[in-house]
């Protein structure tokens, strides 16, 4: 059986007592239901991380994410953030190649599948973002594009390396612009996403990877996006950013 999973990203919003009441609040309402079957991770910007981590300590449903890693151990990288330092304040996710890093920071597939390995090195789970932009989607290359996201930064990965990762689609024209693509749209890009895994790393391995959708994911449609069969959960933007929002789309699950 594949972990449900509904990831956070809260991008570069909060301050600090902002970030602790949302996680407070998230806190109390995950322990509200204790039988619950659906993984929250909470993707912070590295200030909030050590706090967050202990407040979610008490929860084995809650995770702690990261929204970027540096590709080496340590040194003169004035400003990083290498993945031993995210550890060690309680981190255990780290999402690696969101859209908004490859396009704004300029992350290449060869970057991305250097930071992949800086985490699982650490112990840490990667999220791995992959999705195509408007003009891709308009002359229907999606399929393509996406599976050389995945074959430049993730082939080189072993059986085991590969089974401890998270995939989440997030096709860029969708995210944060209010429109989502179809239920359709999505498992049609899930399905291929698993198959063009299960062809370098097998059946059995690559029905284990969790593979999230993202962009403009909402209460109001998340049950019918995470109806697709390939369609474990979802990376969540703005929606994260409220308690009962994000805690309404981890019910949809
Ligand atoms: P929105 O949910 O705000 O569209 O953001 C999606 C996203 O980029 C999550 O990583």
């Amino acid at each position: 059986m594949r972990q449900k999973l509904v990831a956070g990203n809260w991008k570069m919003n909060n301050d600090l007592e902002q970030g602790i009441n949302l996680t407070t609040q998230i806190v109390e309402l995950m322990n509200q239901q204790p039988s619950l079957n659906v993984l929250g991770v909470l993707g912070t910007p590295f200030i909030h991380l050590p706090q967050v981590a202990k407040l979610t300590a008490s929860t084995t449903m809650l995770q702690v994410a990261a929204q970027n890693c540096h590709q080496e151990p340590s040194g003169a990288f004035t400003g990083e953030i290498s993945c031993a330092m995210l550890k060690s304040v309680g981190v255990t996710y780290v999402i690696i190649g969101h859209s908004e890093r490859r396009e704004y920071f300029k992350e290449s597939n060869e970057l991305l599948s250097r930071k992949v390995d800086a985490a699982l090195s650490e112990g840490l789970t990667p999220i791995f973002c992959c999705g195509e932009p408007l003009s891709i989607r308009e002359s229907n290359d999606q399929m393509e594009y996406v599976c050389h996201q995945l074959t430049s930064s993730l082939f080189h990965l072993t059986d085991e390396q590969i089974g401890s990762l998270v995939v989440a689609y997030e096709p860029i024209w969708a995210i944060g612009t209010g429109k989502t693509a179809s239920a359709a749209q999505a498992q049609e890009m899930h399905e291929g996403i698993r198959n063009h895994l299960a062809s370098k790393f097998g059946q059995e391995i690559a029905g284990n990877i969790p593979i999230l959708y993202g962009g403009s994911c909402k209460p109001g449609n998340a049950s019918e996006i995470f109806a697709g069969p390939d369609v474990d959960g979802g990376l969540i933007g703005g929606a994260s950013l409220n308690a009962e929002d994000f805690m309404a789309i981890i019910n949809s699950l």
